[in-house]
């Protein structure tokens, strides 16, 4: 198949609106990363997600949408809690999971009887909504276990040739995927941490919000049982192993380059990825882009400094320590 390259004129989106219309796969950027996205309603081209990512089928899809009044195609019932996100986050970087309708294809839910629901802020992402005609279910477009796309090379690295198209919006603002809040509780939960955090929900909704205790644990800890689908997945796995280094700043730096110069003087090529404790925005925009590049490089080693786990940084060593398959080394 031959992937078209797209960018965000009216035009070219018309052109991508169609194509998922009649049931074919569109990349598209979004505010977080760039999504993978086919008609929400249609089976078969969510199906073909799967298949082209290589992705779980019990995973599920978050379905995007470009207005409220889609809601109700989605879930019976939009609650006062639910109505308070919309109004606090939407458009944005929040997912929230409802439960769907009947509707909504088990496909595009993995099996599940609840569905997560976004907003994006990105203008081309509501666009191709609007031009398909529907909401469009989309995961993040990588081939399953690599590192989120933050950019449309990134798309075009694994889906050439494979997908209908794929439309360049530039690198994305936010660079971690959306967060995810389940919203058929009690208490509102975050299933996957993001740029909004539980201190930004706490904030705006004027309620508790818990965060799932599996977050940020080990696999084999006994309370990693997830709730997203999703989170029990190594993800986001460049090819190099990954060391974290935990401690104090200084330390830190230090152990990492002697490790580094260990390791280049055996004839290995290592990258260093470091951002400073106060620069947890900037490693969420960039992590993903320098686990590709430490990709592209070939290289044998990847040395990384730890954030500390509060605010934002927590949300980026949920993704740095699956990169690393938990390899984290204190000094
Ligand atoms: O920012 C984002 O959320 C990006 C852009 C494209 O919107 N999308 C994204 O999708 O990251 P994906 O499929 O890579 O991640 C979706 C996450 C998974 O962990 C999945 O298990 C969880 O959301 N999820 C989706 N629907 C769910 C449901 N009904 N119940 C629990 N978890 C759900
Ligand atoms: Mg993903």
């Amino acid at each position: 198949m031959e992937t078209l390259y797209l960018g965000t004129s009216e035009e070219d989106i018309a052109r991508a609106g169609e194509i998922v219309a009649n049931g074919g796969l569109v990349a598209f950027p979004t505010e977080t990363v760039y999504g993978l996205g086919a008609d929400a309603f249609d089976p078969e081209a969510v199906e073909n997600i799967y298949t082209v990512k290589g992705r779980p089928a019990d995973n599920p899809s978050i379905v995007h949408i470009s207005a409220r009044e889609q809601m109700k195609l989605l879930t019976p019932e939009v609650t006062p809690m639910m109505e308070r996100v919309m109004d606090a986050f939407w458009p944005g970087p929040v997912t929230m999971i409802c439960l769907k309708t009947d509707e909504v294809p088990y496909v595009t839910t993995g099996g599940l009887e609840s569905v997560g629901i976004r907003m994006p802020s990105s203008e081309a992402a509501r666009a191709l909504i609007d031009a398909a005609g529907c909401p469009i279910a989309a995961p993040s477009a990588n081939l399953s276990g690599k590192p989120s796309p933050t950019s449309a090379d990134h798309v075009k690295d694994d889906f050439d040739g494979k997908i209908g198209a794929i439309i360049d919006g530039g690198p994305c603002e936010i660079g971690i995927e959306s967060t995810v809040i389940d919203m058929t509780g009690d208490v509102p939960m975050i299933l996957r941490p993001g740029i909004m955090t539980q201190e930004d929900f706490e904030e705006k909704l004027g309620v508790p919000v818990i965060l799932d205790p599996a977050l940020n644990k080990k696999p084999d800890d006994p309370d990693f049982h997830p709730k997203a689908p999703g989170m029990k997945y190594r993800h986001y796995a460049p090819k190099a192993p990954m060391i974290i280094f935990e401690g104090e700043e200084e330390a830190v730096l230090e152990a990492i380059e002697r490790e580094k110069t260990e390791h280049e003087m055996a004839g290995e090529d290592v990258v260093v990825i470091t951002f400073g404790e106060d620069e947890a925005v900037d490693a969420a925009r960039e992590l993903f882009a320098r686990l590709r590049e430490a990709d592209k490089e070939n290289a044998d080693l990847i040395l990384a400094a730890a954030l500390p786990q509060k605010g934002v940084g927590f949300s980026v060593m949920n993704r740095m320590l699956k990169s690393a398959g938990f390899n984290i080394r204190k000094v």
